[in-house]
């Protein structure tokens, strides 16, 4: 199969964890005979600092005309420290996402065994846990206008909004996640304060009855938060809006022992895109240190949901699994004083691969 993909590296350790997910691909191409083409673009700080623009339409036809999009990370903490930037990195994320027509933001949360006594919570809490979060991606207060401040700067605004087709079809795409797994699904919202929150359990309840074979739950995300921490086990598929999701998933992603291990994969319109879900952690960029597995993990994704190649997924994740087994981990995941280089732990995966 021929194998077409964008590389948005980013900023930060954006470049550094790239790469070693690039190793991954490319050893399961070659072992699979698939052949594969991939073309780098700017994107983030550096797109700003090369173009004035975040996501310079160069970066956008290229995604357009691949079959898959792999991205690092966006960010740089020269923007973070400075609220009145005009232009920010961060709105090049959202500006590929919007363009893109990438609706749904799919992040699977799943303990891995050999870190659970990295994971904040008590081993018996974690153990097993394997959840799906599915986060709204182009709606909601991150895309809602007008947003901004007042003539004397003392005020300032943003504005939620959901309408009724952009609801719609994410929860049906949840129920169809349901589905394949344990057949159930957790609605998240805030519908006893926020009216679209309100539109959204409406929504919900009007298609549930097209899902008699799925059980479903409808939480407050106050709520939510506090059950993910107290019993992970509890949820199968979670669906909810733009902010939530983000921090939910946040949250989320420390229960498996690191946020350096949760992939994710935003799907819609246009073409996907698969990125890790930790950001560009600038403290780290350079320093061979960064932790490559949400990446490679990426990776994994990408083979199963843009390509339709599971067997070549399910490589890549056996080859992170004896990774961590073997203790070739970074050192946010290190137990004792070894810990792996970020290039060592990309370098041994890809040999795992080509061995197999
Ligand atoms: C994420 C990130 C982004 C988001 C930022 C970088 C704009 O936190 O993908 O979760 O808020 O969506
Ligand atoms: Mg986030």
């Amino acid at each position: 199969m021929k194998l077409n993909i964008a590389v948005l590296a980013g900023d930060g350790i954006g470049h550094e964890i790239v790469r070693q997910g690039m190793k991954a691909v490319k050893a399961v191409c070659q072992k699979s005979g698939h052949e594969l083409s991939y073309e780098e673009a700017l994107v983030g700080a550096v797109a700003i600092d090369a173009f004035g623009n975040p996501y310079p339409d160069a970066t956008h036809e290229l995604c357009m005309r691949s079959d898959a999009v792999f991205f690092g990370a966006i960010g740089d903490p020269k923007y973070d420290n400075n609220p009145s930037a005009k232009v920010r990195p961060e709105q090049g994320l959202l500006a590929m996402r919007k363009k893109l027509g990438l609706y749904a933001n799919i992040r699977p949360v799943t303990a891995f065994p050999s870190l659970i006594h990295k994971s904040p919570l008590r081993a018996d809490l974690v153990e097993n846990a394997d959840f799906m979060c599915i986060r709204e991606l182009t709606g909601g207060l991150y895309f809602g206008r007008p947003q901004g401040r007042s003539e004397d700067g003392n005020t300032a605004y943003d504005t939620c909004i959901y309408a009724r087709e952009e609801i719609d079809r994410i929860i049906r795409l949840a129920y169809q996640y349901a589905q394949k797994r344990r057949k159930k699904l957790t609605v998240v919202d805030k519908a006893n304060v926020l009216a679209t929150s309100r539109l959204w359990r409406q929504v919900a309840q009007e298609i549930e009855k097209d899902y008699p074979d799925v059980e479903t739950d409808y939480m407050f995300v106050d709520n939510a938060a506090m059950r993910i921490i107290q019993w992970p086990k509890s949820f199968d598929v979670l669906v909810t809006e733009n902010m939530f999701g983000d921090i939910l998933t946040d949250e989320a992603s420390v229960i498996t022992g690191s946020l350096g291990m949760l992939p994710s994969a935003s799907i819609g319109i246009h073409t996907s895109v698969f990125e890790p879900i930790h950001g560009s952690y600038p403290q780290a960029a350079g320093k061979n240190i960064a932790n490559p597995l949400a990446t490679v993990l990426s990776a994994a994704l990408m083979f199963e949901y843009a390509f339709n190649l599971p067997k070549e997924g399910a490589l890549i994740r056996q080859a992170v699994d004896a990774s961590m087994t073997a203790g070739i981990v970074t050192e946010d995941i290190a137990s004792g004083s070894h810990a792996s280089s970020t290039e060592e732990v990309g370098d041994w995966i890809a040999n795992y691969i080509a061995n197999r």
